[in-house]
């Protein structure tokens, strides 16, 4: 199965924007003003990245905030084409989630092992910066890409935007799993671990520092081995 979800006795939620979605006009215009700056980029709602044996094989999914302009924007594929991506796919390789070059773009040799990326908001935003009913309508799209994985165990969520909206889309109150870097939430039968976003910005300023970010993934992968 892929691109809905089945929900018994409700109509399938798509788990992915139209090419065009008009939901948010904000980011649909921004959108629109890139096609006509940059016709060669992908420019559109930026969907999941799934390893290669598809969603039953993923256990774990990494929430990010949404696509930069220049990055997943550009190229297609979460992560990719920016700074964050670099961290990103280095540290997944480090402990076997990923495997292949990544060489920053979506058809580079990088495959994701067991493991699924996505964004809390898939449009590219104005300044990286997604508004609050931005972030709330395209939760109607994390919501069943959540659900679309049978074998989930942990999510990873980056940055406290992700995190707010996951915790909501998993049906829990943001008041009760506040945000923590480090932290481990157990939400249901999902675990889910919070990280600073690993944006330039953050690794720059010493946020977050590649120990911190490693220290979270090993976490993730003793939770995972257990
Ligand atoms: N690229 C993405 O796809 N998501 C982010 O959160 C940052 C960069």
């Amino acid at each position: 199965m892929s691109g809905t979800t089945l929900q018994a006795g409700r109509p399938a939620l798509p788990v992915d924007p139209d090419r065009d979605c008009p939901l948010c006009p904000r980011l649909h215009d921004f959108i629109a003003s890139w096609r006509a700056r940059e016709p060669g980029w992908y420019n559109g709602p930026v969907r999941s990245f799934l390893p290669p044996e598809g969603e039953a094989a993923v256990r774990f999914l990494i929430v990010g905030l949404a696509p930069g302009v220049r990055g997943a924007n550009r190229t297609g594929r979460p992560f990719t084409g920016d700074y964050a991506g670099e961290l990103l796919y280095s540290t997944l390789k480090r402990f076997g989630m990923a495997r292949g070059e990544f060489e920053a773009r979506p058809d580079d040799s990088l495959e994701l092992i067991g493991t699924a990326i996505t964004n809390a908001v898939r449009c590219v935003p104005p300044d990286n910066k997604p508004v609050g009913a931005e972030i709330n309508t395209c939760r109607s799209f994390l919501v069943p890409t959540i659900a679309r994985f049978p074998n989930l165990k942990a999510i990873l969520t980056l940055g406290s935007i992700g995190h707010q909206s996951t915790v909501r889309a998993l049906g829990a109150r943001v008041a009760a799993v506040p945000f923590k870097h480090g932290a481990r939430c157990d939400v249901g039968n999902i675990a889910v671990f919070s990280s600073y976003h690993c944006s330039r910005y953050n690794t720059n300023t010493g946020v977050l520092t590649e120990e911190m970010f490693v220290n979270v993934f090993r976490d993730v992968a003793e939770f995972l081995q257990q």
